[in-house]
């Protein structure tokens, strides 16, 4: 897609996200605040959509335990994990407008390959060998300081330790939660290795510059994995996970050509293999979820720093040993922007333009909205209102409409990206049928009342 048709895509899913109650800007009635967006009704059962189906498939293994750990932790856990030393993004700020940028996105933006988890020495080498090339988007001058790594975990505050407020680190991954909870699991049992620990949940960053929406936030929610393996079957393990969480996507509609994988070039300090599943956003290819294969850096790391034994035991070869970790994880709010973008349309359907959503149906925030076909005839509003109530105890996310004309009924669900609008009208209440009108055909058929819930069952 050319670079301006990308930009007026992304734009459009920004402005019908507000206009249609799915994403609103973070704060916006003082002005907003960077990294930060709200959900609103439609975006929140998408969410959970989309958690709901990721669960699904964790929980269809029959060894994956589920977890909620807190978001609070003793500091040492980020020490032990790295974080407060090793987790940071390359920072260079504008001399003149003091504008602060990500120095591998501003060497991107003129086609040099960098990437964020270079030395700081590395970086400030290309940095300063493309300096000319190299200019603020905000002011325009080509005058920046020097590259230097800013540190991501983003801190608040607790009274808990001593009379004054101590820092304390917001978590940066639920990965860590899994890695100090991974004994207490093993040992409540069912559960032996090999065996996998899943959680959703929210997590902080300090993000130099959030950006591109839902892609880059400042608190976000993940929903990770971590598979902890014997090392001797952790590479196999490691490559079934990888085709496990492509054949996922198909799950949720998106189109296979849209998809493909890239191996990290720089491995992060805990990874012995990385390979992210990249999505083509609006603004190019960029990493939708990362499949890592961990080794046995953070189980060794929490046993150094906390002095508790990690290891599991070998009833095979009768000995102990530190499980190698094979982790999935990806962003619920990554997952949406590419949702919404794989489903945005423009078409035109009886003469008229319109803007269609095409969810696939077990992710549509609402998948029947009933519409009596005049609000004023109480007959055709309560036939409506029964069929209604009932197929939403069944479903749960069905919705009610009787609010202007048909025409326009349809549109507003399009727009949602609704699968089936169900309207009642005169015929309904001799014969017992209904409409049934397809969202993305535009096509209409009548549908016994009874049929409807297999119908829509998607
Ligand atoms: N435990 C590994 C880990 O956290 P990561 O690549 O930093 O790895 C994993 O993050 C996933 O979390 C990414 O693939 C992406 O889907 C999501 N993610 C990361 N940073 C994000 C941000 N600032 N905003 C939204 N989602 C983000």
């Amino acid at each position: 897609m050319e670079k301006q048709k990308q930009q007026d895509l992304m734009e459009k899913i920004v402005s019908l996200c507000k206009r249609r109650g799915f994403v609103f800007p973070g704060s916006e009635i003082y002005g907003g605040f960077a990294g930060t967006y709200d959900y609103g009704h439609y975006g929140v059962l998408l969410r959970k959509n989309v958690i709901e189906t990721w669960q699904q498939v964790m929980r269809d293994h029959d060894n994956i335990a589920f977890i909620e750990s807190s978001i609070f932790t003793a500091p040492r856990v980020w020490e032990a994990s790295g974080h407060t030393t090793g987790f940071s993004d390359p920072l260079v700020s504008c001399k003149k407008c003091r504008t602060n940028h990500r120095a591998d996105h501003l060497l991107e933006a003129v086609g040099v390959k960098a990437d964020e988890k270079m030395s700081e020495a590395q970086i400030n080498k290309l940095f300063d060998e493309n300096r000319d090339k190299l200019k603020c988007s905000v002011c325009e001058k080509k005058d920046f300081g020097s590259v230097r790594a800013k540190k991501l975990l983003a801190t608040s505050t607790l009274g808990m330790f001593a009379e004054d407020d101590q820092e304390v680190y917001l978590r940066a991954e639920t990965a860590q939660g899994i890695y100090i909870n991974y004994k207490n699991i093993l040992d409540a049992g069912p559960f032996s290795i090999p065996f996998g620990i899943a959680q959703v949940g929210k997590v902080f960053r300090n993000e130099i510059s959030p950006r591109q929406f839902l892609f880059r936030k400042r608190e976000f929610e993940q929903m990770e994995m971590q598979y902890f393996v014997h090392p001797r079957d952790a590479k196999d393990f490691y490559e079934k996970w990888k085709e496990e969480r492509m054949t996922y996507y198909s799950k949720l509609g998106i189109k296979k050509e849209k998809l493909r994988w890239k191996r990290h070039d720089n491995l992060v300090f805990y990874a012995k293999d990385a390979w992210d599943i990249q999505y083509e956003f609006p603004f190019g290819w960029d990493e939708l979820e990362g499949v890592h294969y961990r080794g046995d850096y953070d189980l060794n790391q929490h046993q150094k720093y906390s002095g508790v034994d990690m290891s599991a035991y070998d009833e095979e070869t009768k000995t102990h040993f530190i499980p190698h970790v094979v982790e999935t994880s990806v962003g619920v709010d990554r997952t949406i922007l590419m949702l919404l973008a794989n489903a945005y349309d423009e078409d035109e359907m009886g003469g008229e333009k319109r803007v269609v959503l095409r969810f696939a149906p077990n992710v549509a925030p609402i998948k029947a909205a009933v519409f009596p076909l005049l609000r004023n005839k109480p007959q055709l509003v309560e036939k409506a209102r029964e069929i209604f109530r009932a197929l939403k105890k069944m479903f749960g996310n069905i919705i009610f409409d009787d609010n202007g004309n048909i025409g326009k009924r349809y549109r507003r669900q399009d727009e949602i990206g609704t699968p089936f609008c169900i309207t009642i009208d005169f015929d309904s209440l001799e014969k017992g049928d209904v409409t049934v009108r397809d969202r993305d055909s535009g096509k209409q058929e009548r549908v016994k009342i009874e049929d409807l819930v297999k119908k829509i069952n998607f």
